[in-house]
């Protein structure tokens, strides 16, 4: 399998969340409220997979081996903007976490958290799109087999240390107590 054999699989996750997240939204704006049995997990999804373990093996992994080979300005320029792309997509994630403890206490925490839901929905369409059908492609020449093998043995461990660091901080919250 090449590195993007993995990534690609986890893209395909990311997008049914997206699907169902684009189904709630007018649900939830109709409603004007949101279930924490609904918005809790959508938060952990897109902190700890999305974010940790997705962007993670992207950008400490393949981003990091792509930065040491004489991409082309394009690809560079590629590379620059998904990893903006993963920035501000994260500063979104956080900002719907931080409106979900002043909801329903605050009026206007809702309508962030809407907001930024949309905003997740429209990002990761066109980020997945450039990454399986642009990114991955152009960058995999730049690769040797032995490279992308060795790619794939870090990947693995980068999941499994994050499974364990996971669940370290499950039990950690649970000591400190209701924050
Ligand atoms: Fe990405
Ligand atoms: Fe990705």
């Amino acid at each position: 399998m090449r590195p993007r054999g993995p990534l690609m699989i986890e893209h395909r996750l990311i997008e049914k969340m997206m699907r169902i997240l684009a189904d709630k939204i007018p649900k939830i704006r109709e409603a004007q409220k949101v279930e924490p049995a609904f918005i809790d997990p959508v938060i952990d999804f897109m902190r700890t997979y999305t974010d940790k373990i997705h962007h993670g093996k992207e950008e400490a992994i393949y981003f990091r081996e792509c930065a040491k080979k004489e991409m082309t300005a394009a690809e560079a320029r590629m590379l620059k903007e998904l990893l903006h792309e993963h920035e501000i997509s994260r500063r979104a994630v956080e900002t719907i976490a931080q409106a979900r403890k002043r909801y329903p206490k605050e009026e206007n925490a809702l309508e962030v958290i809407v907001e930024k839901l949309e905003f997740l929905v429209e990002i990761y369409r066109g980020h997945i799109d450039k990454e399986d059908h642009r990114f991955f492609p152009d960058s995999e020449k730049y690769f040797s087999e032995a490279e992308q093998a060795a790619m794939l043995k870090e990947f693995l461990e980068f999941d499994k240390k994050m499974v364990q660091e996971k669940y370290k901080t499950v039990v950690e919250d649970l000591q400190k107590g209701p924050a």
